[in-house]
């Protein structure tokens, strides 16, 4: 694996201080997971450092670009569509530059439609071309010609990249990046590549530099949190890391996301427990609560030793709570299957659920299994998933009132006059209060609910 340090491309600076007559202005648009989010937020960085500053209207802007997701046909067709309705812009101004990059942009048919049937995308640029952005619009503007990459995979770190964080009070951490899993649905580990961490010293160096900046919520990323440290000469695992991290001061609190219940170990959940630091919520997908599909997807553990961890979780981090993601409509998913899934869910009751109907990706074993199911029949499975699911979720929320929690303001709430707070289970809380309060820490009664969303009052001290 390389491991390389961001460096300003002052050559590309010039070519495109030259080309402009004023500053630029650049339109970054991300789809998908927190990784994608967080990569955005670099491609920002690295803009601005060459001289481009932001927008967030595309009819002002003189590049634009698309930071995409493949992880399900929606979100591809989505981009597509955006990408489509940007033919008239670049008619009215030939100067424009359109870029799509991101996990679609690793995808050879993708980039193949791009070229053919999308003429006014310029640019085109995979997950690990970040670094080059400036060098890529230089040749771009100095040639005159449209700049595709060819997808392939760099396995490469690249450290102190720059970064424009989108808010300045909950920040992401990737701590690892790719997959080595290639669960049988799944494109991340085509799009994303080995798994690569990243050295614990240089995450304890951004972490700090975060809690000093005042970030008061730190999500640690990885596709699976789990497996971090392999491949490096230190001896570290995921646990020795939230160690290390929870040793800087400060009023912080860490999430982290994701956490493959493969490689979820005991010794976690004891950190988890041990650590106040850290927040007293797992997302710990399971996909599907029937063990035949579990092997069919290639997950590597059973209902009974998922059970297992979610029952020592319990018994050892008082009050936890979980969330999880589900795939309904696996090829070859039966009734028996579905209702296997129902009574997983009924069993651990969980605060939240992330539910996708199965998505076929070209290039993954399950895009060759038979799926007889019509997507009726997928979507009627759907109704009943969230049915069971809202009916213990919203009462476990509802039994929440009466509590009085502290919650890190997020937002504007819906109903005027309020705001939004997340507490550490990530369930939401709207109470009034002023909108000045957003990025702090509250104490909030809470009276009651409304479906999923808690309400309740700021406790004044
Ligand atoms: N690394 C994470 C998941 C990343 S993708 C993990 O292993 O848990 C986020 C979620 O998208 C997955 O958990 C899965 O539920 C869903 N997903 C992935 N591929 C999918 C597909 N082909 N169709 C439908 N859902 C999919
Ligand atoms: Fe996809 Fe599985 Fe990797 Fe998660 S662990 S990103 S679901 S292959
Ligand atoms: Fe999507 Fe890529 Fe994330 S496929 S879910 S943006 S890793």
């Amino acid at each position: 694996m390389e491991k390389l340090t961001y460096t300003h491309n002052e050559a590309a600076a010039k070519v495109l201080a030259s080309f402009y007559d004023t500053p630029p202005l650049a339109y970054v648009r991300s789809y998908g997971c927190q990784q994608n989010v967080n990569d955005g937020e670099k491609i920002k960085g690295v803009l601005q450092d060459v001289g481009f500053g932001l927008c967030d209207n595309v009819e002002h802007a003189d590049l634009i670009l698309f930071n995409t997701c493949a992880v399900r046909e929606h979100a591809e067709q989505r981009v597509f569509g955006n990408v489509g309705a940007l033919k008239k812009l670049k008619e009215q101004n030939p100067r424009l530059i359109i870029g799509v990059c991101g996990c679609m942009a690793q995808q050879a048919h993708i980039v193949e439609k791009l070229r053919q049937s999308y003429p006014y995308v310029d640019l085109v640029f995979g997950v690990d071309g970040i670094d080059r952005l400036p060098a890529m619009l230089a040749e771009r503007i100095s040639r005159g010609k449209r700049y595709l990459e060819k997808p392939e995979e760099r396995n490469a770190v690249v450290e102190e990249m720059p970064i424009r964080r989108d808010s300045g009070f909950r920040a992401w951490l990737p701590i690892m990046y790719g997959c080595d899993n290639f669960c049988t649905y799944c494109i991340v580990p085509y799009v994303r590549g080995r798994e690569r961490s990243r050295e614990p010293a240089a995450i304890l160096a951004e972490f700090k530099e975060l809690i000093a900046q005042g970030y008061k919520e730190i999500t640690l990323l990885g596709q699976n949190v789990n497996s971090y440290g392999k491949g490096l000469a230190e001896k570290v695992d995921f646990s020795d890391l939230l160690n290390l991290l929870c040793t800087v001061p400060g009023d912080y609190q860490i999430r982290f996301m994701t956490s493959h219940p493969k490689d979820a170990s005991r010794k976690l959940i004891d950190t988890i427990a041990a650590q106040e630091h850290l927040c007293k919520h797992i997302h710990l997908p399971v996909q599907s609560g029937s063990d035949r599909l579990l092997k069919e997807m290639n997950r590597h553990y059973t209902v009974a030793q998922y059970m297992d961890l979610v029952d020592y979780a319990r018994e050892k981090i008082p009050g936890v709570t979980f969330s999880s993601d589900i795939i309904v409509g696996f090829p070859g998913e039966t009734e028996e299957d579905f209702e296997a899934t129902l009574d997983l869910i009924r069993k651990v009751g969980y605060m939240q659920l992330f539910t996708f109907i199965y998505s076929k990706r070209t290039g993954t074993p399950a895009a060759k299994m038979d799926d007889p199911t019509t997507h009726a029949e997928k979507a009627a499975r759907m109704d009943r998933l969230l049915k069971t699911q809202d009916e213990f979720a919203f009462a476990a929320t509802a039994a929440m009132a009466g509590q009085t929690v502290r919650v890190l303001v997020e937002a504007a709430g819906r109903t005027p006059g309020t705001v939004n707070g997340r507490l550490d289970n990530n369930l939401v809380v709207e109470f009034q209060a002023p909108e000045c309060l957003i990025g702090q820490w509250a104490q909030v009664h809470l009276t009651g609910s409304r479906a999923a969303l808690l309400v309740g009052e700021l406790v004044r001290e």
